[in-house]
């Protein structure tokens, strides 16, 4: 039977560190935060794994909602055309909220996010993302907190998927182009 790791050419951050930069991240979060509740905002689904790990490696007392947003066909380029697929649930008027993304590309997805979240007037409202790809920046949007800054290429493991494919890798790698050009 196949494996899903033969469909990768190189891993490009390994469990280990993305586990050593995720406790700095909980760390800082911590700190920035102290004295404070907050709620993570989880936008799913390539963010669920980060999130599930940033959360264990914060001690604040800590909510986690959800949304949903769909930018991407099923290919591998931003549509820029946002469109919420799933809400949060409570409202955030007066609260600290972090959102929570697996890669920061476009930006169309992050910009709509806070702007919306933006309205409902959180007390803050900030951005963590995992991965960072500086490079592809359409929208005026930058992340607070950043896991790693990635070149520009398709990157698939640990909550990012191609095709609702791979998220479930241990680490964060780069598929062969095999894979998606055909
Ligand atoms: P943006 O709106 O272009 O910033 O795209 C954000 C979303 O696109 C992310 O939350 C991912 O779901 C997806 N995405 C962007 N780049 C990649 C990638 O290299 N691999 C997998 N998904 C990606
Ligand atoms: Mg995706």
């Amino acid at each position: 039977m196949k494996s899903i790791h033969s469909d990768i050419q190189e891993v490009l951050l390994n469990k280990e560190q993305l586990q050593a930069r995720i406790e700095e991240l909980g760390k800082q979060i911590t700190e920035d935060y102290s004295g404070n509740d907050i709620i993570l905002v989880c936008v799913l689904k390539g963010s669920v794994v980060f999130t599930s790990d940033l959360a264990r490696s914060i001690d604040l007392f800590c909510d986690i909602g959800f949304m949903k947003a769909s930018s991407y066909g099923s290919g591998t380029e931003s549509s820029g055309k946002v469109t919420i697929k799933l809400d949060l649930t409570e409202p955030i008027k007066g609260k600290h909220v972090i959102v929570i993304e697996d890669i920061l590309d476009s930006g169309n997805t992050l910009y709509h996010i806070k702007k919306l979240l933006a309205e409902r007037e959180p007390a803050s409202l900030k951005i963590c993302t995992l991965l960072n790809k500086a490079e592809r920046r359409e929208a005026p949007i930058e992340a607070d907190y950043v896991g790693f800054n990635v070149p520009n290429a398709f990157v698939v493991g640990f909550g990012l998927d191609f095709n609702e494919k791979y998220r479930n890798l241990p680490y964060v790698g780069i598929l062969k182009p095999e894979v998606y050009k055909d």
